[in-house]
């Protein structure tokens, strides 16, 4: 079987990526962190992870019990470049919850008629009904940075784009949703390592995709845009929470605990949620 992106990743990191990303990768063992401004040197040891993770779910089963007797409305969105864990945390999130009222939105890109439409609307279609909480695996803010990078959407499209999502982000929570947006964030030779992995096991194969391979040597104009991104759609309302995810483990923790700790639901075990890891996970400040 020929493999839609067989060698496409290790032949950019041979050839085309820094020496020093490349020699980065190549010393690096299982569970070491990559990135030096990362406040760990390993990741989480799996036993901790296992027990804070088991804690956290049955939390997460009592919020969405909550949500669900009270028709709370909650959207999470992800945000993050390519292979910085959107899908997984969003599984970890979901793994013990009702999946009827815990969909994931992963939108494909836009048909001819969506193209035509109002940006937000095909995303306004799948708002959360009373009870439902909605995980967007990627969200309106591709238009803010992957359609910008690659030429998808026009300058002007990108400019109106931000003077409509405050306003449309403002009228969502002022309807009474309460609406997570994370921002994770992974350096590139943690980026690198993971897509060599894909590249690899036949199973996570799906996971890649031309984007993907066109956007490795775009790693500065990703950072550009995101950090102006940020920058700019960072309010009150609709705050960024930015998790450094070059840890799987400690950015799931921290996204679930985020969650729970901003909700108000019955029976919360206060001692167990806790805070987020203020070292891996906070403001736009934290991204770099
Ligand atoms: P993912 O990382 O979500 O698996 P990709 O890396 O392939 O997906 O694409 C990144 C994002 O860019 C996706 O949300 C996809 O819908 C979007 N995208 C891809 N092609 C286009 C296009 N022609 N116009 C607008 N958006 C697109
Ligand atoms: C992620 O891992 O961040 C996404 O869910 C998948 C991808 O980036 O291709």
């Amino acid at each position: 079987m020929t493999l839609p992106f067989d060698g496409a990743i290790s032949r950019y990191v041979q050839r085309e990526a820094p020496a020093s990303l490349r020699a980065t990768i190549a010393r690096s063992r299982r569970g070491d962190i990559l990135d030096p401004g990362y406040p760990y040197i390993e990741t989480m040891p799996r036993k901790v992870y296992d027990r804070e993770m088991e804690a956290l779910q049955i939390e997460l089963v009592k919020m969405q019990a909550w949500a669900r007797a009270t028709g709370t409305r909650v959207v999470c969105l992800f945000e993050g470049r390519d292979a910085a864990g959107k899908g997984g945390t969003i599984q970890r999130f979901r793994m013990h919850l009702n999946p009827r009222n815990a969909r994931v939105v992963a939108l494909p890109a836009p048909t001819e008629t969506e193209r035509g439409q109002w940006y937000f609307q095909r995303y306004a279609l799948h708002l959360p009904a009373p009870g439902e909480i909605v995980f967007y695996d990627r969200s309106w803010y591709n238009r803010a940075v992957v359609e910008h990078i690659f030429g998808f959407c026009t300058p002007a499209e990108r400019a109106l784009f931000f003077t409509q999502v405050p306003d449309f982000e403002n009228m969502l929570v002022n309807d009474g949703i309460h609406l997570f947006k994370f921002w994770l964030n992974i350096s590139r030779a943690e980026q690198l390592r993971r897509f060599m992995k894909r590249e690899t096991d036949p199973l996570k194969q799906w996971k890649l995709s031309q984007v993907d391979v066109d956007g490795l040597s775009r790693w500065d104009d990703y950072s550009a845009a995101i950090s102006e991104t940020l920058e700019r759609t960072h309010s009150i309302a609709a705050p960024w929470t930015v998790i450094r995810a070059d840890d799987k483990k400690r950015a799931r923790l921290a996204a679930i605990r985020h969650v729970l700790h901003h909700l108000r639901y019955d029976r919360k075990d206060r001692d167990v949620v806790g805070h987020p890891d203020p070292a891996i996970c906070g403001g736009p400040g934290i991204w770099y």
